[in-house]
């Protein structure tokens, strides 16, 4: 039976009335994944097909796909029921599509090859990174900002954070209640490699009496003394970490697994630094829990449905109206469009004033 479609004038936001082309949208995920990026893709073709009468193909891997010409087609029947699907369809990969075989040329006779006539990339700083490139090569890319550690600026909430934020605080709800019971300090570790969201949400969520993130170089001294003034009180002390976070006599974050393909040292370990020195300096029994890719994995939380949902819809929006160059964002409760460089210019980070709030708590 053939496909239902209604005429491309429906669209909400003064859409073009005629159809741009015959060729296909290409959609790709890339970079880490993140609850969410199935709801993008659904929002996307949904719209896409329902109201511009578009046609879709997914890149597989991410930029790989893109380099290497990997396609899936996606019709209507490909995304029914997918947005509570943690993970991507389309798999993903932390390829970088300047390096090796790559580069704009390759890009673009992949794309005329395949009938793709342009790209929405959702992705985080890495993925939105390279998009600009091309964009500026004339590939014709639209972006949606992707990153559970919720550091890109020019949007209010990246999709994903929500989800990664609700995983950590039911850990914490549950590494407190075993903590309670042996009168024991246990030590979480969250992701966040520049920023630490993450950690100041699901810690203030949890009740944590001290929370580590990567803006606030803190002293072995004053994380302790927190520590010690909570087992003072007779209770168990939970200290939250961002894997980014390094004391104020460390240059850099802890990581002994080296680089990822953006040259990015991979993180995680500075719980398992923390925990011993605390329990040393406190006398005070301590476990350390990395959360780890528990964050990223698993259903979307409804937040980030609906989040991830919109931003799909806004970026077929973005590519009928030729908006290249430019990634949707959340600003407040409405969904509007930034250009590439003002996404990338600077990270979002935990400002001091909701350290300040969150550090009134401590102890
Ligand atoms: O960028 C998001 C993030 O989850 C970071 O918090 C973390 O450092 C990194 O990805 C982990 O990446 P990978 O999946 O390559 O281990």
């Amino acid at each position: 039976m053939g496909r239902i479609r209604l005429a491309p004038a429906i669209s909400t936001e003064g859409a073009p009335t005629t159809k741009i082309g015959v060729m296909s949208i290409g959609i790709l995920t890339s970079g880490g994944d993140c609850p969410g990026l199935n709801a993008v893709i659904r929002g996307a073709v949904l719209k896409g097909t329902q109201i511009y009468n578009q046609e879709f193909v997914g890149f597989r891997g991410g930029w790989r796909g893109v380099v290497e010409g990997d396609i899936m087609p996606i019709e209507r029947k490909d995304i029914q029921g997918i947005s509570k699907q943690g993970g991507t369809i389309l798999g993903t990969s932390r390829t970088n599509p300047f390096e090796g075989d790559g580069g704009a040329e390759r890009v673009r006779e992949n794309m005329a090859r395949l009938g793709v006539d342009s790209l929405i990339a959702i992705g985080g700083e890495g993925t939105l990174a390279a998009a600009k490139r091309l964009t500026d090569a004339g590939i014709k890319i639209v972006g949606v900002p992707k990153t559970v550690d919720n550091d890109l600026s020019a949007t209010d909430y990246t999709f994903g954070f929500d989800t990664a934020v609700q995983i950590a605080t039911d850990a914490m709800d549950r590494l407190r209640t075993t903590g309670d019971s042996h009168g024991r300090c246990m030590v979480a570790e969250v992701m966040g490699r520049h920023v630490g969201w993450i950690a100041l949400h699901s810690g203030m969520a949890a009740g944590a009496h001290v929370i580590l993130i990567p803006e606030q170089k803190t002293s072995l001294d004053q994380i302790c003394a927190w520590v010690q003034s909570v087992k003072d009180r007779g209770r168990a002390p939970l200290v939250v970490v961002a894997e980014g976070f390094h004391l104020d006599s460390m240059d850099d974050p802890h990581s002994e697994r080296g680089l990822d393909a953006f040259g990015r040292p991979r993180l995680g370990g500075i719980g398992e630094i923390l925990a011993p020195i605390i329990e040393e300096r406190t006398g005070l029994e301590t476990r350390a829990t990395t959360l780890g890719h528990i964050q990223r994995g698993g259903t979307p939380s409804s937040y980030d449905r609906v989040l991830a949902t919109r931003y799909g819809m806004a970026a077929v929006d973005s590519v009928m109206h030729q908006r290249w160059g430019r990634m949707v964002s959340l600003s407040g409760t409405s969904i509007t469009h930034v250009a590439f460089e003002d996404a990338l210019g600077k990270l979002n980070t935990v400002p001091q004033s909701r350290y300040d709030e969150a550090s009134i708590l401590f102890g």
